[in-house]
């Protein structure tokens, strides 16, 4: 039996403001994925620090920043058996160039930046990440 994991997804702002949120999170429910919490915010600079802290030194650091605060994001915690690789596969590769059709950001996106979508790499950071953009009591168990 798989281990029932939860992971944070980011709809990034490229996408909200695209309307395309539903098909989004449709195609996580439509895999099995049971959403758990979600909500629409908008990243301050500080929550975005705090979220990307890992990558602060790199050279695309000031852009992701600057992208993820730049409008509304739908903040969501995804639940089922091996959650987090099961997300990871259907977002595809961080650069859309590499992404496969079939994936989410092979079908909406062309461009690093842009790219649609963010789901934790482990079960390290995906706890930390949840437990960033929720409290305890926004989980629905
Ligand atoms: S790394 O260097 O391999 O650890 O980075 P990576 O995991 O590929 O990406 C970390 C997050 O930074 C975003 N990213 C970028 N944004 C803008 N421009 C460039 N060049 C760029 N490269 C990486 C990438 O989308 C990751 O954000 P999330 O939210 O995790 O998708």
């Amino acid at each position: 039996m798989d281990a029932v994991e939860s992971t944070l997804v980011l709809i990034k702002p490229d996408a909200v403001a695209r309307k395309i949120c539903g098909e989004i999170i449709s195609r996580f429910e439509r895999r099995g994925l049971t959403l758990t919490a979600m909500k629409l915010l908008r990243i301050t600079p500080e929550i975005a620090a705090k979220h990307y802290e890992e990558h602060r030194e790199k050279p695309f650091y000031p852009e992701l920043l600057e992208f993820i605060t730049s409008g509304p994001v739908v903040a969501m915690v995804l639940t089922g058996p091996e959650a987090i690789k099961i997300v990871r596969t259907m977002m595809g590769p961080t650069n859309p160039v590499n992404a496969p059709p079939g994936t989410i950001r092979g079908d909406y996106a062309t461009i690093m930046t842009n790219n649609i979508v963010h789901g934790s790499d482990s079960e390290t950071s995906a706890k930390r990440e949840i437990n960033i953009y929720f409290t305890e009591q926004e989980l629905v168990q």
